[in-house]
């Protein structure tokens, strides 16, 4: 995978192999035990063909999920459209800015699949999109930025410096995995100071 990748051709000629066809194991878990206010409103960026976000949309919540591809979008419409609380867009969360902020706002594999030279603008965007006070959860790929991954890596301390101190990070964790994922994944819960 390059720096610029063209999402909508990988889509295209389903070249996917992040796509697992359900919901992450460590955000199902979590959803399990989360004590969220009802009315919480989600808002899952990169969100592909809408698996994480069909799984805040069954556990109650009103989710949006926003990605660059329509291809994926499309996939993600047909298969979830009874969900009456679950809507796509599409949408660079890089570049633009919602009309309200969102409560929450859960990532699986953006923050690792774009270009490292814009991490800084993901940690300004996320504040574009998320509300004083609300919640951060991702679900994050560490391993070596030097190392070929799925598609940039990242350490823990990196990701810690790079919301610190806007948000203030509650827990991480290793999260249960997708098989062929083990000790790749770790998951963060972060709260938006102001
Ligand atoms: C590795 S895939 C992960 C998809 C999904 N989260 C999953 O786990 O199945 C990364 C996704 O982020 C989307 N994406 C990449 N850059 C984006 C951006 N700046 N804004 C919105 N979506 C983006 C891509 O189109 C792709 O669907």
């Amino acid at each position: 995978m390059t720096k610029e990748t063209d999402w909508q051709e990988r889509y295209h000629t389903e070249d996917t192999p992040w796509d697992k066809g359900k919901p992450a194991p460590g955000l199902v878990d979590w959803l399990k035990t989360q004590t969220l206010d009802p009315e919480t409103r989600v808002l899952v960026p990169g969100c592909g063909r809408g698996h994480d976000a069909s799984a805040w949309a069954n556990a109650g919540f009103e989710t949006t999920g926003l990605d660059l591809a329509d291809l994926a979008l499309t996939d993600a419409r047909k298969k979830y459209d009874s969900l009456p609380n679950l809507a796509f867009f599409p949408g660079n969360f890089l570049d633009e800015k919602p009309q309200e902020p969102y409560d929450l706002i859960f990532e699986h594999t953006l923050y690792c699949a774009i270009d490292p030279d814009r991490r800084e603008d993901y940690a300004r965007s996320l504040l574009n999109w998320l509300k004083p006070g609300g919640y951060f959860l991702a679900i994050h790929f560490i391993f070596p930025l030097d190392e070929d991954g799925p598609p940039f890596g990242a350490s823990r301390e990196e990701i810690i410096n790079r919301f610190d101190p806007e948000l203030k990070l509650i827990e991480d964790w290793k999260p249960r995995n997708f098989d062929g994922r083990k000790n790749e994944e770790w998951m963060f819960l972060w709260q938006r100071i102001s």
